[in-house]
């Protein structure tokens, strides 16, 4: 048996680093399940990206364990390690073989599903720097797959890591996890430990308060250019105030980007015969209100809402937004029931649901609301347990 001392080899930027990092991807997975969730998950996103990005400067920066030069990336070292595994083997200093290949893999990894997340962000839900991408074609579908499949590939690296760490620490007796919590590490008697300099110490602060504030500006200013609703937002009560008053006199303010032209020109055809309402007298600037609505049709948007109703009327007049193929596969997870409780009333009544809607021109993940419902069938609901 060799004989051992502890020393230090995680500085505590090292450390905060690795936590902060675990800390902010178990957010985004879990706030992935809930669509209303979204700020959290770009939130913790942006800072999981920010930190692996400023993890790279690190590598060549911090001290010498933290160092990309210190990991140990030789193949033969890793096959060892693993073939290795359940013997009595030498103890690493720095990072072993497989936590190397982790750490790089979770760094390529997390910034590439970073990046493609905040480009689905401007592809999906029009929001952002990236929202002109809304008008490509199936593109957001594309980019929906390749975030999923990077999420998939860290959760497996990660997966791994965790449980090579765990047999590490309880098998062979390392304790390393206690090493990531105090820093300590057990070493051979001739390997001396780090003394992080005055200036790794304030550059790495530095880091992770610059990951810090991401995070939270993320959440503070979410209605910035980077990632906020997109850059034509309309008020309906503003922009035309007759259609904002008239048109919600009996239901929720239906917003002309709910519908095709086609289908609104039917759905306005017959103002006598409007769902087997007279609306005459409540709308009087009918003619008006028409060609606002024509002029502002599904088609002229690329909100989600907008691409998924053009997609599903397909050749075929929808008068309701609650027929289409795109609704229906949204809130395929509601019961039937929920739609009758009496808070809610009717799948069109929207705004139940929905905060704000009918107000602009935009439907919000945030604002996604089964305040009527209890929290535990909101969970499921959530979550699409049926
Ligand atoms: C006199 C009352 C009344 C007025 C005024 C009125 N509606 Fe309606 N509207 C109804 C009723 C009733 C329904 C059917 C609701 C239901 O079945 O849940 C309906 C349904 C709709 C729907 C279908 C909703 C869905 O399920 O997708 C749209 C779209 C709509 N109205 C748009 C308008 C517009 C635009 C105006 C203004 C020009 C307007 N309505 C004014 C009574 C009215
Ligand atoms: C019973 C509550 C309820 C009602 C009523 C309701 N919704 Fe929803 N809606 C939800 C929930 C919950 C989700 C999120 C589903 C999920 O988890 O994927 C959702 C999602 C959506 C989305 C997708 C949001 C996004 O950006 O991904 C759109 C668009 C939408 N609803 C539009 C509507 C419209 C339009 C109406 C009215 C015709 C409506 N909803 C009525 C509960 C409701």
């Amino acid at each position: 048996m060799q004989e051992t001392h502890q020393i230090y080899v995680w500085s505590k930027v090292t450390r905060l680093f690795h936590w902060g990092l675990a800390a902010s991807f178990v957010t985004t997975i879990i706030s992935a399940e809930f669509e209303n969730a979204l700020l959290i998950h770009i939130s913790a996103g942006a800072t999981m990206g920010i930190l692996l990005f400023l993890r790279i400067i690190w590598g060549f920066t911090g001290p010498k364990y933290s160092q990309f030069a210190n990991f140990d990336f030789n193949l033969k070292d890793l096959f060892w390690y693993f073939a290795n595994f359940f013997k009595d083997r030498r103890l690493f200093v720095g990072h072993n073989p497989a936590a190397s290949w982790a750490t790089f893999l979770l760094i390529v990894l997390g910034i590439g599903t970073t990046f493609t997340g905040w480009l689905l962000l401007g592809a999906n839900e029009v929001r952002g720097l990236w929202a002109f991408l809304a008008q490509y074609d199936n593109l957001a579908s594309k980019l929906l797959n390749y975030h999923i499949w990077g999420k998939n590939a860290m959760c497996i690296v990660a997966a791994i890591h965790v449980l090579g760490a765990t047999f590490e620490h309880f098998w062979h007796k390392t304790f390393i996890i206690n090493s990531m919590l105090t820093g300590f590490k057990k070493a051979p008697l001739h390997v001396k430990g780090i003394e992080p300099t005055k200036a790794q110490n304030i550059l790495g602060m530095g880091f992770l308060i610059l990951a810090f504030i991401t995070g939270v500006g993320v959440w503070k200013w979410s209605e910035s250019p980077l990632i906020g609703a997109h850059p034509n937002l309309v008020y309906y009560h503003e922009e035309f105030p007759e259609y904002a008053k008239e048109c919600s006199s009996c239901h929720v303010l239906m917003p002309p980007f709910v519908l095709t032209k086609k289908s609104w020109e039917v759905v306005l055809s017959d103002p006598k015969n409007h769902f087997f309402e007279d609306i005459t007298k409540k709308v009087p600037n009918l003619e008006k209100i028409k060609e606002y609505i024509f002029k502002n049709s599904a088609q002229t948007s690329y909100s989600e809402l907008s691409r998924g109703v053009v997609k599903s009327s397909k050749n075929r007049n929808v008068y309701r937004v609650t027929r289409t193929r795109y609704w229906k596969d949204v809130h395929s997870a509601i019961p039937r029931s929920v739609f009758e409780h009496p808070l809610i009333k009717s799948k069109s009544n929207c705004d139940a649901c929905h905060n704000n809607f009918g107000v602009d021109n935009y439907i919000k993940d945030e604002d996604i609301s089964l305040k009527a419902l209890g929290v535990l069938e909101s969970i499921k609901i959530y979550l699409k347990i049926k």
